[in-house]
């Protein structure tokens, strides 16, 4: 697809071309943050997050200072909501008061396409349940983009809680349909039953690019990329049984591992934010092989550049 339409709910309607010409804009407007100057057509952009957030929103928040749109937050723990208010009804609201864009952030998985229905709005999906987080991948990809300057021959291991992951299901989509391979590592309780045949069925030539490992010893000697995810203990089915000192013990990873694996060199990455000594040690977390800070750093000319392009197609 060569335009983005009037939303972005994921990234599964973006093609591998799309993409590539996406994040050699956003390269242009990180290297000349004059060429957004321009940009100033007094848009209203809202953000409706129902969630917590640091780095997403704030994000946004800057990204929409960048391209002079208005900033407007609902916050929902002081809003009508908590009087009762129905999720059709804000939106309602919020279309009555008219917004050009809306950002939402929603415990419910598919929340923001029930928004993009019931609005006239551009619609952006900031994270939905454990369904999508289309922005963090394409700040994620644009991260490793900068990096390697290509996504075909690199091999990314994922580790950690891949089941509760918006982020883990929507990188897996980009990651493969740029070409790359992936190794998701982690215990059994946290990984999709079938994992490997969940994203064959999407594309067949998916099959032989996605492995499970249940141990990280094997992935990591071959992978460029270690990207870590963060254990979503809110999300956890009160039925799951998961123990952390386990966990700990088995898919920590910190200096130490890698070193054992003669792996210093492999770029360390998290969507954030990091449950530190749990998935990943504070040293590597602030180590220099470490593309943490600079993936949120990207968060802010990715989101800035979706905006642009949004409110330029409307
Ligand atoms: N990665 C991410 O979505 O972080 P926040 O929850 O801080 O926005």
């Amino acid at each position: 697809m060569n335009h983005l339409g009037n939303h972005l709910l994921d990234i599964d309607h973006l093609s591998k071309d799309y993409i590539y010409d996406f994040f050699k804009e956003t390269e242009k407007i990180k290297n000349t943050p004059e060429s957004s100057k321009n940009f100033n057509h007094n848009k209203n952009i809202c953000t409706l997050f129902y969630e917590n957030s640091t780095r997403t929103k704030l994000s946004f928040q800057k990204a929409c200072s960048n391209i002079n749109a208005v900033f407007h937050n609902l916050d929902i723990q002081t809003s009508s909501v908590n009087k009762g208010e129905t999720f059709y009804n804000t939106i309602k609201t919020i279309n009555s008061i008219g917004m050009d864009l809306i950002i939402i952030r929603h415990y419910s998985s598919g929340a923001p396409y029930f928004l993009a229905k019931n609005t006239k709005s551009s619609v952006i999906n900031a994270g939905d349940g454990a369904h999508a987080h289309p922005t963090q991948t394409l700040s994620d990809l644009f991260t490793i983009f900068e990096n390697s300057k290509k996504f075909e021959d690199l091999e990314i291991s994922i580790i950690g809680d891949v089941l509760y992951s918006r982020v883990a299901r929507s990188n897996i989509l980009g990651l493969l349909k740029m070409g790359s391979k992936i190794n998701i590592i982690g215990p059994r309780e946290l990984v999709p039953v079938d994992v490997i045949n969940l994203y064959s069925s999407i594309e067949k030539s998916y099959k032989n690019k996605i492995n499970y490992y249940e141990d990280y010893e094997k992935p990591i000697l071959s992978s460029d990329f270690l990207m870590a995810l963060r254990i979503q203990k809110e999300r956890f089915d009160k039925n799951t049984d998961l123990n952390f000192d386990t966990y700990i013990t088995n898919w920590k990873i910190d200096t130490k591992v890698l070193s054992n694996l003669d792996r210093e060199d492999i770029f360390i990455m998290h969507p954030g934010p990091v449950n530190e000594e749990i998935e990943l040690s504070h040293e590597l977390v602030h180590s220099e092989k470490s593309l943490i800070s600079k993936q949120v750093e990207n968060g802010v000319y990715v989101r800035q550049k979706i905006m642009e392009k949004l409110l330029d197609e409307k």
